[in-house]
């Protein structure tokens, strides 16, 4: 049977050549014969995993000097968290910039620091379909917060915001896919899941003066100086998902990097809203210019047709395109590893669907 096309917004495609690496390395990891999941995390075999990695980072990226990479748990949503507690500074005043569902998690969890989230800007106005634009941060704020692509509103900041207080972004879904400025960010946080590999493992890039600012005390593990000194291994890391994030950005890096990574995804972007432009039967739901690169949602004109779209998406083994159980409509997932050939298969149904109900 042939793979289905998958457009799952997370977990998600996974690039077939480390699918087949990890599945070895399961059983016989490094010529050891053991799986990866039953040696030590300390042993040396694992340790040059997490040394790789965090290389791989770093040089995919182009991180710059004073920055540490970390590999911790508890997915994004504890990212939410451990951002606010280390990011707070004595005035307590962290400003966010609330564009959907997952940044507004990221802002109910700052009440657990005795601090509350200064919401400078938010698109809630219009159903998240937008990224707010005029707004002024005020310059005394600890940090501002924002979610640089909205996954299940498909919206994405295509401009990061300039400003002088400390900027921390949640970017867990479009991670790897673009080329970043590192140095704007004091903490980028991103949940495996995506573009790298695995649920299991968070990403966590941070700058050490960001570190030393710190003011709260912190519970242990959610202490980014202390992973930072116990080199991500305060208590057993997620190894399998790590490994896989390792694998994933060698398969990256051998694609030509993240300058090439872009320029496909641009491409697989451009084509699927040309055809939602295009075809009278579909509407894309977020604004234009802020549309994301990542998570293309949209909806039927006739949301009576819902059944014959269906039916010729499955019958063309295309998987995961349906939205968010909160917002409904449809959503595609251009993931990293999605090749063009699966848009253009969606692409072909949207066409085929024109052509019988249109
Ligand atoms: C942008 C963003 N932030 C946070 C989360 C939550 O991530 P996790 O499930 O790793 O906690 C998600 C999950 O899809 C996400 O897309």
């Amino acid at each position: 049977m042939n793979k289905p096309h998958n457009f799952s917004a997370g977990p998600c495609i996974l690039p077939e050549s480390v699918l087949q690496q990890a599945s070895e390395a399961v059983i016989n990891f490094d010529g050891l014969n053991l799986s990866l999941i039953e040696v030590s995390h300390r042993g040396k075999n694992f340790e040059a995993v997490m040394e790789r990695s965090r290389q791989l980072v770093k040089e995919l990226l182009g991180v710059p000097e004073g920055y540490q990479v970390l590999f911790l748990q508890g997915g994004a949503s504890l990212g939410f968290l451990i951002s606010a507690y280390n990011m707070m500074g004595s005035r307590k005043n962290p400003a966010y910039i609330n564009t959907g569902t997952w940044s507004a998690g990221a802002i109910k969890e700052v009440s657990f620091t005795g601090a509350t989230a200064n919401v400078i800007a938010s698109s809630q106005d219009r159903n998240f379909c937008y990224i707010p634009k005029n707004y002024s941060i005020p310059s005394d704020s600890d940090y501002l917060h924002i979610t640089t692509n909205n996954t299940i509103e498909g919206t994405q900041f295509h401009h990061i915001p300039e400003t002088d207080v400390p900027l921390v972004a949640d970017m867990s879904s479009d991670i790897f896919s673009k080329q970043i400025d590192v140095s704007k960010f004091d903490l980028i946080y991103a949940g495996a899941q995506k573009n790298l590999g695995p649920a299991g493992a968070t990403l966590y890039i941070v700058k050490e003066e960001a570190m030393a600012r710190r003011t709260l005390a912190i519970p242990t593990m959610l202490d980014l100086k202390k992973q930072y000194e116990k080199e991500s291994m305060y208590n057993t890391p997620p190894v399998f998902s790590i490994y896989v994030s390792m694998l994933t950005l060698e398969w990256l890096k051998n694609l030509g990097g993240i300058g090439e990574m872009e320029r496909i995804n641009n491409e697989k972007a451009a084509c699927l809203y040309t055809e939602i432009d295009r075809n009278p039967l579909f509407k894309g739901t977020a604004d234009l210019e802020d549309r994301s690169k990542m998570n293309v949602t949209f909806v039927l004109n006739n949301a009576d047709l819902e059944p014959e779209f269906d039916r010729l998406w499955k019958e063309a083994q295309i998987s995961g395109i349906r939205g968010h159980r909160s917002v409904g409509g449809y959503r595609a997932s251009l993931y990293n590893a999605l090749p063009l050939s699966s848009v253009q298969a969606l692409v072909d149904v949207m066409q085929n669907f024109e052509k019988q109900f249109g």
